[in-house]
């Protein structure tokens, strides 16, 4: 059941912490090095400040948006977080439902501990869903990767999301617990380095699959410029969660830079630190079309499976409906750089 007392995600955090083994909680909340990047995410969405509108007519507001040529009823995705069994017995099917319900999108985890056609089965059928994504690495061989693709293909998913900034992973040792598809195998660092995947591979991926493909990690507008000229379907900009490196740019940074880089060439999601519908709308007037979500939903999981989910995705997007409305806008499309007006200090 939901605990009494949740006004916002943030509330979930400390009944997570009670629920999850020590273990699952250290693996969710792992942050690389001092966790510089992780502290940043949150930091660099708290230094931007909304400049509103007043009265502007709000007839007809909706938190719609376009992407992938569909409509959908928000901006929200669930992020790829792998091994959901950690955090509840229901994992990904619980965040799934939850997601579907709620009209946000669940990009589902390569490294998910259920099968990828239990969880798409599942939502695909929900109306009034959002999109439905698979989130993969590049594996040993092209041929272990194209298996998964022509899975997921198959399964209903509408896109994939190639996760890029993750080359030279080391396994959790709670994830080396739970053998259900784990993902790639552990290997020695120049294993790892001889097969870190290049654009080539992406180029090669794009060529065997008419699904979409979006890269997940992207920071430098550099790397962002060179995916819009291979005509990618899009570009998530992450640090994820600041797992991976410590010291990369808070991606409220990185985003504005990027969407000057890139134009309309093509649409960007971005994850890291979001929790509350002002940063919802911070992103989607720095360029975001969408964001992800990642740990506070692992918390709302933790703590009330799939009904804790649902709960957190409602209050986001009702939290993203007011501040539509008291900064006179009708749909995030309508968010733009002008609504942060005038930048603080801190170079955002
Ligand atoms: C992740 N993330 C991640 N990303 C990915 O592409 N594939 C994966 O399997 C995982 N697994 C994963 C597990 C856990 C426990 C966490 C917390 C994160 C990164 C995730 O998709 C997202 O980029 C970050 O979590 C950033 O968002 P938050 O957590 O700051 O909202």
């Amino acid at each position: 059941a939901i605990p009494e007392g949740i006004r916002c995600l943030a509330d979930y955090e400390p009944h997570a912490r009670e629920k999850l083994a020590p273990a699952a909680w250290d693996y969710f909340m792992a942050a690389a090095g001092d966790g510089l990047s992780a502290r940043a995410n949150r930091a660099a969405w708290d230094a931007l400040q909304l400049w509103p509108r007043v009265l502007r007519p709000l007839a007809g507001l909706s938190t719609e948006i376009e992407l992938l040529g569909r409509r959908w009823p928000t901006p929200l995705l669930a992020a790829p977080m792998a091994l959901q069994q950690l955090a509840h017995s229901d994992a990904e099917l619980a965040l799934g439902l939850a997601a579907a319900v709620q009209g946000a999108g669940l990009v589902l985890s390569m490294q998910s501990s259920l099968p990828m056609e239990v969880v798409a089965r599942a939502v695909v059928s929900e109306s009034g869903r959002g999109p439905l994504w698979y989130q993969l690495y590049l594996l040993e061989s092209r041929q272990a990767t194209l298996e998964r693709v022509r899975r997921a293909e198959a399964a209903g998913f509408e896109a994939l999301v190639l996760t890029v900034d993750a080359s030279v992973r080391a396994p959790h040792p709670a994830v080396q617990a739970v053998p259900a598809d784990p993902g790639p195998a552990p290997a020695s660092l120049p294993d790892l380095l001889a097969r870190a995947p290049t654009w080539d591979d992406v180029a090669w991926l794009q060529g065997e699959t008419k699904l979409p493909l979006l890269l997940k990690g992207v920071l430098n507008p550099l790397d962002a410029r060179d995916a819009a000229r291979l005509g990618l379907a899009g570009l998530v900009v992450s640090n994820h969660g600041g797992r991976t490196l410590d010291g990369l740019p808070p991606t409220a940074v990185a985003l504005p830079r990027i969407a000057d880089a890139v134009g309309d060439a093509l649409p960007l999601l971005v994850d890291g630190g979001i929790h509350r519908g002002t940063d919802v709308l911070k992103a989607l007037a720095l360029g975001a079309r969408a964001v992800l979500v990642g740990r506070p939903l692992l918390h709302a999981l933790a703590t009330a499976g799939a009904a804790g989910a649902a709960h957190a995705l409602r209050l986001l997007r009702d939290e993203l409906t007011i501040a539509l409305a008291q900064c006179g806008l009708r749909s995030p499309a309508e968010a733009g750089r002008e609504l942060l007006g005038h930048a603080p200090a801190a170079g955002i």
